[in-house]
């Protein structure tokens, strides 16, 4: 078997292909109707939607803008979230799990409408979605999920073939949805807003909401304050909890993508596998050429094999089932999942009305997001919309909260435990890490994560994560530190790139090591 080579460094290729206007830092303080902090799928549409409606929007994020997890997506707009209705059906009922399907099928809808109105050239194509399993014990899983889909009034068939050739013994088949270029476009979405009256800072990070006064206030890392109206985090990981203990409620998981190329043609269609690990398969145009999309190996951050390994399990997926050409792209992306795994969008907390929240998007953004900015759209201009409820985050379905409650609060427990025992590199010896390696010590007694980057320049930081004190992890394939905890994640200079973390791990000297 040839092996081809990953490409030496993690790049998306959504974000290759784009052009991404560079907008200012924020360095002074301003007024604003609505403050939306995050530039992925749910902020850009939601300033959008309101801008449309003469609504006064500025958009920050910590980064630059589309750069996190919509960045790295793999872009399937899909009501098929993996096995989930069979689930919604027996824990919130028939009538909640068929406004999920609405409400997702409506996203896809939306983006479809928005395309054509914009006239959006973004590679968006109609395609089928496939679950599929090879295991027997899954088949079980997939019949049930069909009948769920006969309730809900689905389009979908069950196969025992399918146009791209895997090893199956099952699929579930639901017709007729699509797949895009997100960041294409975003970008349009992002430029409508523009002309009307869209502010946008980049890295401008929010790290608290003053919220002693009538109207609440957005306090950045520079000590900046933008008054609004209203606040909408939808920075991934809500940036701002007051008490309402998100960090509890949810699980942050990484997946990987591969980009590549293959001498067969692709036959169409999108496929995840039921078991893991997670197996998914799409393709995308790419300058006439075909780009295949091999993604998988979901975990929980912090707590995975290292990333190196992900890529090379994918990419022995891929070469046992497919003529592979060469790879072009690498990436990874994190997402959050709630505890009964449908988001939470809407009221912070239902004593805060003026300050709103999107976040567990359990890897299907494109029509979480969507539908999460039509929601918040809708709550601030004060018009009814037939999801609010569902997805509002204050809901409490003791069923699957409290088995999942338990075993999600075991982890970090467990997390918070194995991090603290002393299983750091005690013999370390700098001369023998090599060139992009980092390893744990101890400096003074306290535990310490060191960096040795491409150009031998030493960076150490301590591990203790700023949230709530766990012990992150070097994460080798995107060299960051990451949390097992709640998923923070840090660069390897100690700032932050995921939150809930808002404050950067604190940085040693290098001479500490002598
Ligand atoms: Fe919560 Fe690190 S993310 S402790």
């Amino acid at each position: 078997m040839v092996h081809f080579h990953l490409p030496e460094h993690s790049q998306s290729y959504w974000r290759d292909t784009s052009k991404l206007k560079e907008f200012p830092s924020l360095d002074t303080s301003i007024h604003t109707e609505v403050g939306v902090v995050g530039g992925g799928i749910t902020g850009i549409t939601t300033a959008y939607l309101l801008t449309k409606q003469n609504v006064k929007v500025t958009l920050i994020d910590a980064n630059p803008i589309l750069k996190g997890t919509t960045g790295h997506t793999t872009a399937k707009i899909t009501a098929q979230h993996g096995l989930i209705y069979d689930e919604l059906i027996q824990h919130f009922g028939l009538e909640q799990a068929t406004l999920y399907y609405k409400a997702m099928d409506g996203a896809k809808q939306f983006i479809e409408n928005t395309i054509k109105e914009l006239q959006i050239k973004c590679d968006y194509y109609h395609d089928d979605a496939f679950i599929y399993t090879n295991s027997d014990q899954w088949k079980n899983d997939l019949e049930k999920e069909k009948a769920a889909y006969d309730q809900l009034g689905i389009k979908s068939e069950l196969l025992e073939a399918m146009p791209l050739q895997l090893p199956m013994k099952l699929a579930l088949q639901m017709q007729n949805q699509a797949h895009f270029h997100p960041l294409k476009y975003l970008t349009a979405l992002l430029e409508k807003s523009l002309k009307n009256g869209l502010t946008v800072y980049e890295n401008t990070v929010a790290v608290d909401i003053d919220h002693n006064h009538t109207s609440p206030v957005i306090v950045t890392k520079e000590g900046h304050r933008i008054t609004c109206n209203h606040i909408i985090s939808a920075s991934h990981f809500p940036f701002y909890d007051r008490d309402s203990f998100y960090f509890t409620r949810m699980y942050a998981e990484r997946a990987y993508v591969l980009g590549m190329q293959a001498t067969q043609k692709y036959p169409g269609g999108m496929y995840i596998n039921a078991e893991s690990p997670t197996r998914s398969v799409r393709s995308t145009k790419w300058d006439g050429k075909e780009l295949w999309l091999i993604s998988g190996e979901n975990h929980k951050t912090g707590q995975g094999k290292p990333t190196h390994e992900h890529f090379k399990s994918l990419q022995a997926f891929a070469e046992e089932n497919f003529t592979v050409a060469s790879y072009d792209y690498r990436w990874s992306a994190q997402d959050l999942t709630t505890l009964d795994k449908v988001p939470y969008i809407g009221y912070l907390k239902k004593s805060t009305p003026n300050i709103l929240v999107a976040t567990g998007f359990r890897k299907w953004g494109m029509t979480n997001g969507t539908a999460a900015a039509n929601i918040l759209t809708d709550l601030i201009m004060q018009v009814t919309n037939e999801y609010a409820e569902l997805f509002e985050p204050s809901r409490f379905k003791a069923d699957p909260s409290i088995k999942k409650f338990v075993q999600t609060n075991t982890d970090v427990a467990k997390q918070m435990i194995q991090g603290k025992l002393d299983n750091t590199n005690n013999q370390f010896d700098l001369e023998q890490l090599k060139t992009d390696q980092a390893t744990v010590t101890r400096i003074n007694g306290k535990r310490s994560g060191v960096y040795k980057d491409i150009e031998n320049q030493i960076h150490i930081v301590d591990t203790t994560c700023t949230h709530l004190k766990c012990e992150v992890e070097w994460n080798s394939g995107e060299r960051t530190w990451d949390c097992p905890c709640h998923g923070s994640r840090f660069s390897y200079t100690g700032e932050v790139i995921n939150g809930p973390a808002n404050k950067p791990l604190k940085k040693m000297a290098p001479d500490k090591l002598n």
